[in-house]
């Protein structure tokens, strides 16, 4: 059902003009989504959707408001939003100009190739996903002051300030939180030996202060961004992660740099698509399912059934097992990119692809490229009243990320280290296996899934739009768009509409549970696919705005979070 509601008082600094779409809380799709004339955001919670809004009513530009919007997901969202983690950024400005701005965390200085490795050569994953070992060197700060310093047109107090009033005020514990708090409290605990401020009982709609990150925040809007890599803030951090057993100095905060990349570019029909370079694998692994699935007529097969499952399935099967041989860090690798990407190559991929049959993964490998041998988040959009929009995402990598929390400082530290490959073949946590491409070598960055996407139609902003989920984010994002484009969806719908995922390995289509008709499973099971629908993962977590004919923008917040759309 629609569902829009007047804001009358979220927090005394809100306009009483501004609407919002309260989060869905069951499955079903209103037709659309919040519909506003000017500017949007869309995130996971809706006092951070609110505050990047109002930063854009004050004059802001979406580059202020992903400042105020990221930390306010800091102060919020400690699941995935944090100063403690990194992420990708992608842009296209009222000109038309487009790019990427990376500040994915790094290995340190002191990390080893097999450093996740114990006396008999297997991997520990509890050292690469728990606790100051698993943490890689924090690109958030560094990312959002690097895109305000470009782009930002408002000071950072004013961008910060109503951040740094939630800190002090504090932010209401929803249903879903509750559930997530309950869920982590054990290893919370574990890892931090004593009781932090997120691992006490804290249900449903009760109030949440953090005091400490309101402290931090307010440093960082005094000093600048050295605050956060060479201030008091960075003596505190490395402190704290020493006495944890991590190995991150000083130095490792002073040396990282966000960096500022080109973006992933190609067609599909007449969309053009702008989405995340490496290090994330994001837009050459949609760009490469893309154009495998561009020649079929996926109209003429319908929505989710048999046949369109099948033609995603064994271009994402392609896809992720050239992902896994190729792609690591530009600044430590050569990456193929044209040759993956090229028509000739990608049709020749599909070449072994009949309806009758699923291509078994243990018979595909990555494809060959000559002269190449062997070798938690969280996204929110942005569109603003001048016309810029970005896609950005962010993560800790897994729900709160390593655990570890720095209590005075006031937030969690990723586990990103195990977003790298600890040892050829061996999976990380999200069952992806890479090789040389993606070891551990100091200041390097690790491989991502993480897919900020734009998408242009008629020369035109048209859909900006991401997800959380690991592996999953990339088949998220490229449904989600193909869902509006080829099956007339709205956006919220579209961002609703029930998943499915293939990563080449495991050799299995994940769906999400109880949404895909029992006929159309049988069928594929017939034809070799391995169907898992029992592992009750939601497969991503989609947040997205669609430009509409008439100009205005529509918001798309997916029912599986607490995501919220507001806009003006
Ligand atoms: O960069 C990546 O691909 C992962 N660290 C993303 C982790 C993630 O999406 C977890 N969220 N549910």
């Amino acid at each position: 059902m629609k569902k829009f509601i007047l804001l009358i008082l979220l927090c005394s600094c809100f306009s009483c003009k501004t609407e919002i779409r309260q989060s869905a809380s069951t499955t079903v799709s209103p037709t659309r989504g919040l519909i506003a004339e000017n500017a949007m955001v869309v995130s996971a919670r809706e006092e951070a959707s609110m505050i990047g809004l109002e930063i854009m009513k004050e004059g802001g530009n979406a580059f202020d408001a992903m400042m105020a919007t990221e930390m306010a997901l800091a102060v919020t969202f400690p699941f995935a939003g944090s100063l403690g983690g990194g992420g990708f950024m992608v842009y296209r400005k009222a000109d038309g100009e487009t790019g990427a701005l990376d500040y994915r965390e790094k290995a340190p200085l002191a990390a080893t190739k097999n450093m996740y490795l114990d006396g008999s050569g297997n991997v520990d994953t509890k050292k690469s996903r728990f606790g100051a070992l698993a943490v890689g060197v924090p690109g958030n700060i560094a990312g959002s002051f690097e895109a305000h310093a470009r782009f930002g047109s408002l000071p950072v107090e004013q961008v910060l300030q109503p951040v740094i009033d939630l800190a002090k005020k504090g932010f209401v514990v929803s249903a879903k939180q509750e559930q997530s708090f309950n869920a982590y409290r054990r290893q919370m605990l574990e890892i931090n030996n004593d009781t932090i401020l997120f691992a006490r009982v804290h249900r449903a709609g009760d109030t949440i202060r953090n005091l400490a990150l309101a402290k931090t925040l307010e440093r960082i809007v005094k000093n600048g961004r050295s605050e956060f890599y060479s201030g008091e803030t960075a003596q505190k951090l490395v402190s704290f992660l020493q006495e944890s057993g991590g190995i991150i100095t000083l130095e490792d905060l002073e040396m990282y740099k966000a960096q500022w990349r080109e973006p992933v570019t190609f067609s599909y029909k007449d969309l053009k698509i702008i989405s995340m370079s490496p290090p994330s694998s994001g837009g050459i692994a949609l760009a490469q399912i893309m154009k495998m699935i561009e020649p079929y007529p996926l109209q003429d097969y319908g929505h989710n059934s048999s046949k369109y499952i099948q033609v995603l399935t064994e271009a994402e099967r392609r896809a992720y097992a050239d992902r896994s041989q190729y792609l690591g860090d530009p600044d430590f690798v050569e990456i193929p990119t044209f040759q993956l990407t090229s028509v000739e190559y990608l049709h020749n991929r599909m070449d072994n692809f009949n309806f009758e049959k699923a291509t078994p993964s243990s018979e595909l490998n990555p494809g060959s490229i000559p002269g190449f041998e062997s070798n938690e988040t969280t996204h929110y959009s942005i569109v603003d009243s001048y016309g810029n929009a970005i896609a950005v995402t962010t993560t800790l990598n897994g729900a709160y990320g390593s655990k570890l929390y720095a209590e005075e400082l006031g937030f969690f530290l990723n586990n990103e280290m195990d977003d790298f490959s600890a040892k050829p073949g061996v999976p990380n946590m999200f069952g992806l296996i890479g090789g040389e491409a993606n070891a551990i070598a100091p200041q390097k960055r690790m491989l991502s899934s993480m897919t900020p996407t734009l998408v242009e139609r008629d020369d035109h902003f048209w859909m900006s739009l991401g997800s959380p989920g690991g592996s999953t984010i990339i088949t998220s994002v490229l449904q989600t768009i193909l869902n509006v484009y080829e099956f007339d969806m709205t956006m919220q719908q579209a961002v609703d509409a029930p998943r499915f995922h293939h990563q080449w390995l495991p050799d299995e289509v994940l769906f999400e549970p109880a949404a895909f008709e029992t006929s159309i499973l049988n069928n594929l099971k017939s034809k070799g696919y391995h169907i898992n629908e029992g592992q009750s993962r939601i497969l991503g977590k989609v947040d997205a705005i669609l430009r509409l004919e008439n100009g205005s923008l529509e918001g798309g917040a997916d029912h599986r979070g607490d995501d919220t759309a507001a806009g003006f």
